[in-house]
């Protein structure tokens, strides 16, 4: 018997909340987000589930990329930073990869490169976030390269939301959006990425960027659970309780000793550590589904083990059933107990925890 811990991903799940994600973008196409491993669910295992439903997907890795291209899919493919050398631009006119071009050498050497074949190209805007993209001033000249440029077959605009999650909203950065693109006359713009395509139906609904809502996730957790958005969870990681045993008062559990307990009680060992994935500073409450029943993590966690108190779960016993977050348990409820966010917890999922899929 092979140790007893797993994630399971669930299909089904996921196509439906690429379905809630359409309803949202109002019947315009949009990029299923899959970069880092599709957030930790497996990008080919995405792709497949997905199928001909998806419009196109959008990532950062190369690898990733044409690992899409290798399995057979022909859906657009859009690398959210572009390429990080002129020596790949190659392989995306070979492999038709849409490049988001978002400072000036990226503009320089696709327009000295010599392609096979031109390609698209989506320009990226700074509206706010100021990471990556042009100012405003800078866009004419970078507008005015690409279109001289016989490499460029298409230009979309795009920029990033800061704060559509969060009290800022996105408000402030459609306004300098649409001051920038005033005198564009009509042009595509993509920008919701799931916390402004369900939160603010006013940004652009056009090729929108959805990621964590796929993946059965609220984009804001603290207003709305991700079962109010109709979202359900796609993978759900499991365990086994390896070990049981009784605590008497003043007894300490776990390195460093953090948790003491108050009184008898007993408690559980669960397969599961940081090395699997599980958040190391996840603390003593964070919840956990023993028996399908809600218990709690109980001091500090190991690398390859977590105890919880079963103290509401009597009949549990070596062999119960665990889930640390998935089906019954919200990840976000998990990564809000433990001080971060479900997008750490999927992309975190280590390799060596064994991935089933439930169709
Ligand atoms: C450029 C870009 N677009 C879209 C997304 C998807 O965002 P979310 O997972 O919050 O929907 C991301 C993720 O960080 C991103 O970097």
């Amino acid at each position: 018997m092979s140790r007893p811990i797993s994630a399971t991903i669930d299909h089904s799940a996921l196509r439906h909340n690429d379905a809630v994600a359409r309803r949202h973008a109002c019947g315009a196409p949009i990029w299923t987000v899959v970069k880092a491993d599709a957030y930790g669910h497996g990008l080919l295992r995405v792709a497949r589930a997905l199928g001909a439903t998806a419009d196109g997907y959008a990532l950062i890795e190369l690898e990733g990329a044409l690992a899409l291209r290798h399995a057979g899919c022909r859906q657009p493919i859009l690398m959210l930073e572009g390429f990080y050398g002129a020596e790949e631009l190659p392989l995306f006119a070979q492999h038709r990869l849409t490049p988001v071009l978002h400072c000036a050498e990226q503009l320089r050497a696709l327009a000295s490169a010599a392609l096979a074949n031109p390609l698209p190209v989506y320009l990226k805007l700074n509206t706010g976030m100021n990471r990556l993209g042009f100012n405003a001033d800078e866009l004419p000249a970078a507008l005015d390269l690409l279109r001289r440029s016989p490499q460029v077959a298409g230009i979309t605009l795009m920029t990033h939301f800061a704060d559509a999650d969060g009290e800022r909203g996105v408000a402030q950065q459609q306004a300098s959006l649409a001051m920038i693109v005033a005198d564009l006359g009509e042009q595509v713009i993509s920008a919701a990425n799931s916390a402004a395509l369900i939160g603010h139906p006013q940004s652009p609904r056009n090729w929108a960027r959805p990621g964590i809502m796929l993946y059965g996730a609220s984009p804001f957790p603290e207003q709305q659970s991700a079962a109010a958005l109709d979202l359900r969870p796609v993978m759900t990681l499991a365990a086994e309780l390896i070990g049981v045993r009784e605590l008497v008062a003043g007894d300490r559990v776990g390195y460093g000793g953090v948790f003491t307990a108050e009184r008898p009680m007993p408690i559980g060992i669960v397969a599961c550590g940081y090395a699997d994935g599980y958040p190391r500073h996840a603390g003593t409450g964070t919840p956990v589904l023993v028996e399908g029943r809600r218990t709690r993590l109980l001091g500090r966690v190991s690398m390859d083990k977590l105890c919880v108190d079963l103290s509401a779960v009597p009949e549990a016993r070596r062999g119960s059933p665990v889930v640390l977050w998935g089906e019954g348990l919200p990840a976000d409820e998990v990564a809000t107990a433990a001080g971060t966010v479900a997008y750490e917890l999927f992309c975190a999922l280590a390799p060596r925890v064994p991935v089933s899929e439930r169709p």
